[in-house]
Protein backbone atom coordinates (compact mmCIF):
# COMPACT_ATOMS: atom_id res chain seq x y z
CA UNK A 1 0.00 0.00 0.00
CA UNK A 2 1.40 3.68 -0.88
CA UNK A 3 0.83 6.44 1.56
CA UNK A 4 0.25 9.22 -1.04
CA UNK A 5 2.62 12.13 -0.47
CA UNK A 6 1.43 14.35 -2.98
CA UNK A 7 -2.45 13.96 -1.30
CA UNK A 8 -0.87 14.58 1.98
CA UNK A 9 0.73 17.31 0.69
CA UNK A 10 -2.03 18.97 -0.50
CA UNK A 11 -4.24 18.62 2.41
CA UNK A 12 -1.42 20.15 4.11
CA UNK A 13 -0.93 23.23 2.25
CA UNK A 14 -4.93 23.74 2.39
CA UNK A 15 -5.24 23.79 5.95
CA UNK A 16 -2.28 26.53 5.52
CA UNK A 17 -3.81 28.42 3.04
CA UNK A 18 -6.53 28.65 6.27
CA UNK A 19 -4.34 29.76 8.76
CA UNK A 20 -2.55 32.31 7.14
CA UNK A 21 -6.07 33.85 6.05
CA UNK A 22 -7.15 33.85 9.92
CA UNK A 23 -3.21 35.26 10.38
CA UNK A 24 -4.21 38.23 7.97
CA UNK A 25 -7.59 38.73 9.66
CA UNK A 26 -7.05 38.28 13.30
CA UNK A 27 -3.70 40.21 13.60
CA UNK A 28 -3.01 42.01 10.28
CA UNK A 29 -0.23 39.65 9.49
CA UNK A 30 0.89 38.04 6.07
CA UNK A 31 3.52 35.68 6.46
CA UNK A 32 6.38 36.34 4.32
CA UNK A 33 9.46 33.86 3.29
CA UNK A 34 12.36 35.04 1.34
CA UNK A 35 14.50 32.65 -0.46
CA UNK A 36 18.45 33.33 -1.58
CA UNK A 37 19.48 31.71 -4.36
CA UNK A 38 23.72 31.67 -5.28
CA UNK A 39 24.79 30.97 -8.18
CA UNK A 40 23.11 29.10 -11.27
CA UNK A 41 22.82 25.03 -9.84
CA UNK A 42 20.30 23.82 -12.26
CA UNK A 43 18.82 21.62 -9.42
CA UNK A 44 18.77 24.44 -7.07
CA UNK A 45 16.58 26.39 -9.44
CA UNK A 46 14.08 24.13 -10.04
CA UNK A 47 13.15 23.44 -5.82
CA UNK A 48 13.62 27.30 -5.51
CA UNK A 49 10.94 27.83 -8.56
CA UNK A 50 8.64 25.44 -6.70
CA UNK A 51 9.08 27.18 -3.78
CA UNK A 52 8.11 30.28 -4.97
CA UNK A 53 4.72 28.85 -6.34
CA UNK A 54 3.70 26.83 -3.47
CA UNK A 55 4.83 30.34 -1.28
CA UNK A 56 2.55 32.15 -3.53
CA UNK A 57 -0.38 29.43 -3.46
CA UNK A 58 -1.16 29.41 -0.13
CA UNK A 59 -1.33 33.31 0.10
CA UNK A 60 1.89 34.06 1.56
CA UNK A 61 4.27 36.89 0.36
CA UNK A 62 7.25 35.26 -1.29
CA UNK A 63 10.73 37.17 -1.97
CA UNK A 64 13.15 35.71 -4.69
CA UNK A 65 16.79 36.61 -4.26
CA UNK A 66 19.06 35.77 -7.02
CA UNK A 67 22.60 36.76 -6.45
CA UNK A 68 25.47 35.58 -8.82
CA UNK A 69 28.02 32.52 -8.34
CA UNK A 70 30.95 35.19 -7.52
CA UNK A 71 29.03 36.60 -5.04
CA UNK A 72 31.33 37.15 -1.74
CA UNK A 73 30.72 35.40 1.64
CA UNK A 74 30.37 39.32 3.11
CA UNK A 75 28.21 40.52 0.47
CA UNK A 76 25.52 37.42 1.04
CA UNK A 77 26.06 38.00 5.16
CA UNK A 78 24.98 41.54 4.58
CA UNK A 79 21.89 40.80 2.68
CA UNK A 80 20.97 37.80 5.67
CA UNK A 81 21.60 41.34 8.06
CA UNK A 82 19.34 43.12 6.25
CA UNK A 83 16.94 40.54 6.05
CA UNK A 84 17.04 39.46 9.73
CA UNK A 85 16.20 42.76 10.18
CA UNK A 86 13.12 43.21 8.35
CA UNK A 87 9.60 42.51 9.88
CA UNK A 88 7.88 41.82 7.04
CA UNK A 89 10.04 38.23 6.40
CA UNK A 90 9.07 36.02 8.42
CA UNK A 91 10.99 33.01 6.96
CA UNK A 92 14.49 33.07 5.49
CA UNK A 93 15.74 30.21 3.79
CA UNK A 94 19.19 30.07 1.44
CA UNK A 95 19.26 27.45 -1.37
CA UNK A 96 22.08 24.67 -0.23
CA UNK A 97 24.50 23.76 -1.50
CA UNK A 98 26.54 26.98 -1.75
CA UNK A 99 29.40 27.85 -3.76
CA UNK A 100 32.74 26.34 -2.41
CA UNK A 101 34.36 30.05 -1.38
CA UNK A 102 31.52 30.47 0.93
CA UNK A 103 30.95 29.01 4.76
CA UNK A 104 28.14 27.05 4.93
CA UNK A 105 27.80 26.50 8.76
CA UNK A 106 28.81 30.65 9.05
CA UNK A 107 25.85 31.47 6.55
CA UNK A 108 22.99 29.46 8.65
CA UNK A 109 24.89 30.38 12.17
CA UNK A 110 24.39 34.02 10.65
CA UNK A 111 19.96 33.60 9.90
CA UNK A 112 18.33 34.28 12.84
CA UNK A 113 17.24 31.14 14.92
CA UNK A 114 13.30 32.62 14.98
CA UNK A 115 13.24 33.37 11.08
CA UNK A 116 15.47 29.46 10.03
CA UNK A 117 12.59 28.40 8.37
CA UNK A 118 14.98 25.29 7.62
CA UNK A 119 15.51 24.31 10.99
CA UNK A 120 18.88 24.27 10.38
CA UNK A 121 20.44 26.74 12.96
CA UNK A 122 22.81 24.94 15.92
CA UNK A 123 20.28 26.83 18.10
CA UNK A 124 17.39 25.00 17.11
CA UNK A 125 18.88 21.74 16.71
CA UNK A 126 19.96 21.85 19.80
CA UNK A 127 16.10 22.87 20.67
CA UNK A 128 15.03 20.04 19.15
CA UNK A 129 17.43 17.48 21.04
CA UNK A 130 16.19 18.93 23.83
CA UNK A 131 12.99 18.14 23.42
CA UNK A 132 12.04 22.37 23.46
CA UNK A 133 9.01 22.77 21.83
CA UNK A 134 10.55 26.36 20.75
CA UNK A 135 12.24 24.59 17.84
CA UNK A 136 12.08 25.21 14.15
CA UNK A 137 11.89 21.37 13.23
CA UNK A 138 14.09 20.67 9.89
CA UNK A 139 11.36 19.88 6.88
CA UNK A 140 11.93 16.84 5.46
CA UNK A 141 11.78 15.15 8.95
CA UNK A 142 8.94 16.94 10.11
CA UNK A 143 7.46 15.32 6.73
CA UNK A 144 8.80 11.90 7.23
CA UNK A 145 6.65 11.71 10.65
CA UNK A 146 3.56 13.13 9.12
CA UNK A 147 3.27 10.33 6.38
CA UNK A 148 4.03 7.65 9.16
CA UNK A 149 1.22 9.02 11.30
CA UNK A 150 -0.69 8.99 8.24
CA UNK A 151 -0.36 5.31 8.05
CA UNK A 152 -0.25 4.50 11.69
CA UNK A 153 -2.38 7.11 13.01
CA UNK A 154 -1.06 9.36 16.04
CA UNK A 155 0.36 6.77 18.42
CA UNK A 156 3.44 6.02 17.45
CA UNK A 157 4.43 5.03 21.38
CA UNK A 158 6.57 1.87 21.23
CA UNK A 159 7.59 1.29 18.08
CA UNK A 160 10.68 0.01 16.76
CA UNK A 161 12.17 2.69 14.08
CA UNK A 162 15.05 2.00 12.72
CA UNK A 163 16.72 5.28 10.70
CA UNK A 164 19.43 4.42 7.68
CA UNK A 165 21.25 7.32 7.57
CA UNK A 166 23.03 10.08 10.35
CA UNK A 167 22.85 13.18 8.39
CA UNK A 168 22.33 16.61 10.06
CA UNK A 169 19.58 17.58 7.62
CA UNK A 170 17.90 13.98 7.68
CA UNK A 171 18.73 11.12 10.02
CA UNK A 172 19.26 12.66 12.96
CA UNK A 173 16.70 14.75 12.95
CA UNK A 174 14.11 12.14 12.32
CA UNK A 175 15.47 10.50 15.05
CA UNK A 176 15.26 12.68 17.59
CA UNK A 177 11.14 13.84 16.52
CA UNK A 178 10.30 9.76 16.36
CA UNK A 179 12.18 9.83 19.57
CA UNK A 180 9.66 12.45 21.01
CA UNK A 181 6.67 9.80 19.89
CA UNK A 182 8.22 7.85 22.18
CA UNK A 183 9.30 5.00 19.29
CA UNK A 184 12.57 3.17 20.34
CA UNK A 185 14.98 4.55 18.00
CA UNK A 186 18.01 2.96 16.06
CA UNK A 187 19.96 4.87 13.92
CA UNK A 188 22.04 2.93 11.56
CA UNK A 189 24.94 3.74 8.99
CA UNK A 190 26.95 2.95 6.63
CA UNK A 191 29.05 1.24 9.39
CA UNK A 192 26.92 -0.34 10.92
CA UNK A 193 27.15 -4.20 11.69
CA UNK A 194 24.14 -6.51 10.69
CA UNK A 195 22.31 -4.21 8.64
CA UNK A 196 19.72 -6.45 7.20
CA UNK A 197 18.89 -8.06 10.27
CA UNK A 198 18.44 -4.75 12.13
CA UNK A 199 16.14 -3.15 9.06
CA UNK A 200 14.02 -6.74 9.22
CA UNK A 201 13.56 -5.69 13.30
CA UNK A 202 11.94 -2.33 11.88
CA UNK A 203 8.10 -1.54 12.49
CA UNK A 204 9.24 2.08 10.85
CA UNK A 205 11.86 2.41 8.60
CA UNK A 206 13.42 5.37 7.45
CA UNK A 207 15.62 4.89 4.64
CA UNK A 208 17.96 8.21 4.30
CA UNK A 209 21.45 7.15 2.95
CA UNK A 210 21.47 8.69 -0.89
CA UNK A 211 22.00 4.91 -2.10
CA UNK A 212 19.47 3.74 -5.32
CA UNK A 213 17.55 0.87 -3.84
CA UNK A 214 19.71 -0.45 -1.63
CA UNK A 215 17.42 -1.75 1.22
CA UNK A 216 15.72 -4.81 -0.36
CA UNK A 217 12.62 -6.33 -0.10
CA UNK A 218 14.09 -9.02 2.29
CA UNK A 219 15.01 -6.19 4.58
CA UNK A 220 11.29 -5.30 5.47
CA UNK A 221 9.76 -6.89 8.61
CA UNK A 222 6.34 -7.83 7.23
CA UNK A 223 4.01 -5.10 7.38
CA UNK A 224 6.24 -2.52 8.51
CA UNK A 225 5.92 1.36 7.38
CA UNK A 226 8.39 2.26 5.09
CA UNK A 227 9.66 5.89 4.44
CA UNK A 228 11.98 6.33 1.80
CA UNK A 229 13.78 9.51 1.70
CA UNK A 230 15.94 9.01 -1.03
CA UNK A 231 15.52 10.59 -4.25
CA UNK A 232 18.53 8.85 -6.93
CA UNK A 233 18.55 9.01 -10.48
CA UNK A 234 19.63 6.23 -12.61
CA UNK A 235 20.48 5.80 -16.23
CA UNK A 236 18.04 3.60 -18.21
CA UNK A 237 17.86 2.34 -21.89
CA UNK A 238 16.10 4.79 -23.27
CA UNK A 239 19.07 7.73 -21.78
CA UNK A 240 16.02 9.36 -20.09
CA UNK A 241 16.94 8.53 -16.99
CA UNK A 242 14.67 7.48 -13.71
CA UNK A 243 14.14 8.76 -9.74
CA UNK A 244 14.60 6.09 -7.73
CA UNK A 245 14.32 5.54 -3.57
CA UNK A 246 16.76 4.13 -1.26
CA UNK A 247 14.43 1.35 -1.38
CA UNK A 248 13.67 -1.44 -3.79
CA UNK A 249 10.17 -0.36 -4.18
CA UNK A 250 9.10 -3.27 -6.36
CA UNK A 251 10.69 -5.50 -3.65
CA UNK A 252 9.65 -3.91 -0.44
CA UNK A 253 6.02 -2.74 -1.78
CA UNK A 254 4.03 -6.37 -0.88
CA UNK A 255 6.02 -7.21 1.96
CA UNK A 256 5.68 -3.53 3.38
CA UNK A 257 2.42 -2.38 5.40
CA UNK A 258 2.91 0.95 3.98
CA UNK A 259 5.05 2.62 1.93
CA UNK A 260 6.25 6.42 0.49
CA UNK A 261 7.10 6.30 -3.52
CA UNK A 262 9.38 7.93 -5.05
CA UNK A 263 8.67 10.18 -6.64
CA UNK A 264 5.24 11.18 -4.82
CA UNK A 265 6.15 10.38 -0.94
CA UNK A 266 8.51 12.23 1.13
CA UNK A 267 9.72 14.54 -1.66
CA UNK A 268 6.66 16.74 -1.76
CA UNK A 269 6.22 17.19 1.93
CA UNK A 270 9.50 18.85 2.34
CA UNK A 271 8.17 22.40 0.77
CA UNK A 272 4.65 21.90 2.16
CA UNK A 273 6.29 21.63 5.63
CA UNK A 274 8.63 24.93 4.59
CA UNK A 275 5.51 26.65 4.41
CA UNK A 276 4.21 25.26 7.80
CA UNK A 277 7.48 26.67 9.51
CA UNK A 278 7.10 29.98 7.76
CA UNK A 279 3.42 30.45 8.83
CA UNK A 280 4.45 28.90 12.14
CA UNK A 281 7.81 31.75 12.76
CA UNK A 282 5.21 34.51 11.73
CA UNK A 283 2.27 33.57 13.79
CA UNK A 284 5.35 33.45 16.73
CA UNK A 285 7.31 36.30 16.07
CA UNK A 286 5.62 38.23 13.74
N1 LIG B 1 18.93 21.94 -0.93
C1 LIG B 1 18.33 20.73 -1.04
N2 LIG B 1 17.42 20.58 -0.07
C2 LIG B 1 17.44 21.71 0.66
C3 LIG B 1 16.70 22.15 1.81
O1 LIG B 1 15.83 21.47 2.36
N3 LIG B 1 17.00 23.39 2.26
C4 LIG B 1 17.96 24.16 1.69
N4 LIG B 1 18.20 25.36 2.22
N5 LIG B 1 18.65 23.79 0.65
C5 LIG B 1 18.39 22.56 0.13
Amino acid sequence: MNIDGKAVAQELRQSLAIEVKQLQDDRGITPGLTVILVGEDPASQVYVRNKVRQTKEVGMISNEIRMPADTSQQALLEELTKLNNDPAVHGILVQLPLPKHIDEALVIESILPEKDVDGFHPMNSGRLANGDAAALVPCTPQGCVILAKKHLGDNLSGKHAVIVGRSNIVGKPVALLLLQENCTVTIAHSRTENLTDLCASADILVAAVGRPEMIKGDWIKPGATVIDVGINRIATEDGKGRLVGDVDYAEAEPVAGAITPVPGGVGPMTIACLLKNTVEAARRFG
